[in-house]
């Protein structure tokens, strides 16, 4: 991959590819007249905003956290939407945020009159509950979800103060499913976008997937816009960071139990990849194959935690793997990162960037103190 050694475990940055991700989405944005901001729950690592900064200048929080590193690190004030927010926490919020978005009207209630004094500029989260995701884990459209306002609450128009409409119902989806969610907000809530300053259509745009239809997307983002006379914007996080870079580990052990050889990798799947658990995910390897191909070694993958349920069922790989063999996971950037956690102390992996000119930075290193201070 390179004539750098890199660490291991380590989460690595490519500059090249995410450059690319950023010119398409900057082109979406130029070419259907509509704003994109990068939804942090998904990219958070801000050593590469500088870079995300050239293209696109917002981006979306979802807690007090967000809001301030955006405003740290994007230097800009959020676009925030937090599925519910507290007492101790709403008055920083409004302060670094430019737009607030509510899940409920009962939040909108109590905070609204906060928001019109500091002039953020207020929004609704609604459900047209119309999705392709099927995965219930990550369908927000879901019949009872708490997602979002459905259409029975607000048959009597735009509350008072109220400038925009949020929808977030899509995930890692294509242009031709957001065409029917336009459709659905249009039959539900159409007679809200009459009144509507904005309309921000979430995340969920995998735009930067090959063979997705990107003019498409461009053709019925105009379209809409041209026919309700609304500002438009999509907020995805996924799309920004999709097959950026990749999480190198290496083989600390390999244990065979009844006839099945598992390779453990100083590196977790609950703490470090827990899509691929939870999705459940399989990502592809530079060492190997995601199925087992005739004449191949068969290794499940082992996480380095106790949960007995971490591991991956058995890749192919063309020779034995050894102690100190490196397993490099693809496609590790989006949400990877942001969902870590330390469970069983285990070494989070370091942070690194491989920039266009060929040069290799580590720009994070965790130790004890940062398991240590999570805690106490
Ligand atoms: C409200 C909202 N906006 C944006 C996103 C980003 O979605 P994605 O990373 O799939 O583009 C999410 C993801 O869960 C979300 O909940």
């Amino acid at each position: 991959m390179s004539d750098y050694t890199i660490p291991s475990p380590c989460f690595v940055l490519e500059e090249d590819k995410l450059r690319s991700n950023l010119e398409l989405i900057q082109r979406v944005s130029h070419e259907a007249g509509v704003e994109i901001i990068l939804a942090f729950k998904g990219f958070s690592m801000w050593s590469a905003f500088p870079i995300v900064k050239e293209y696109i200048e917002g981006a979306t929080a979802s807690s007090l956290n967000e809001v301030l590193l955006c405003n740290e690190h994007m230097r800009t004030l959020s676009h925030t939407y937090c599925v519910a927010y507290s007492p101790q926490d709403i008055d920083e919020i409004i302060k670094g945020s430019s737009h607030l978005t509510f899940n409920s009207l009962s939040q909108y209630k109590q905070y609204k009159d906060k928001c019109l004094a500091a002039g953020v500029s207020i929004g609704l989260r609604i459900n047209p509950q119309e999705s392709d995701v099927e995965t219930d884990l990550y369908n927000p459209a879901s019949p009872h979800s708490r997602l979002g306002i459905t259409e029975s609450e607000l048959s009597t128009g735009l509350p008072d103060g109220v400038e925009g409409l949020h929808s977030h119902v899509l995930c890692e989806s294509d242009s031709y499913a957001l065409e029917k969610v336009l459709q659905a907000i249009e039959t539900k809530f159409g007679h809200l976008l009459a009144n509507a300053k904005w309309l921000n259509l979430g995340g969920g745009h995998l735009m930067t997937r090959e063979g997705y239809d990107v003019e498409h997307l461009i053709e019925i983002l105009r379209a809409f816009k041209t026919k309700h006379q609304v500002d438009i914007l999509l907020e995805p996080g996924s799309a920004f960071a999709w097959e950026t870079g990749f999480l190198k580990t290496s083989v600390l052990d390999v244990v065979e139990r009844n006839g099945v050889r598992t390779a453990i990798i100083d590196a977790s799947f609950t703490c470090h990849m827990p899509d691929c658990l939870e999705m459940p995910y399989r990502p592809k390897l530079v060492e190997g194959d995601r199925e087992v191909k005739d004449g191949q070694r068969a290794y499940r993958l082992g996480g380095v935690s106790c949960l007995a349920g971490d591991y991956l069922e058995a890749y192919g790989f063309d020779h034995e793997l050894q102690v100190g063999d490196s397993i490099t996971f693809l496609d590790m950037i989006h949400y990877t990162m942001v969902k870590t956690s330390t469970f069983n102390g285990v070494a989070h992996p370091s942070i690194a960037i491989v920039y266009s000119d060929g040069r290799f930075e580590r720009v994070k290193e965790f130790g004890y103190a940062d398991f240590r201070d999570r805690l106490s």
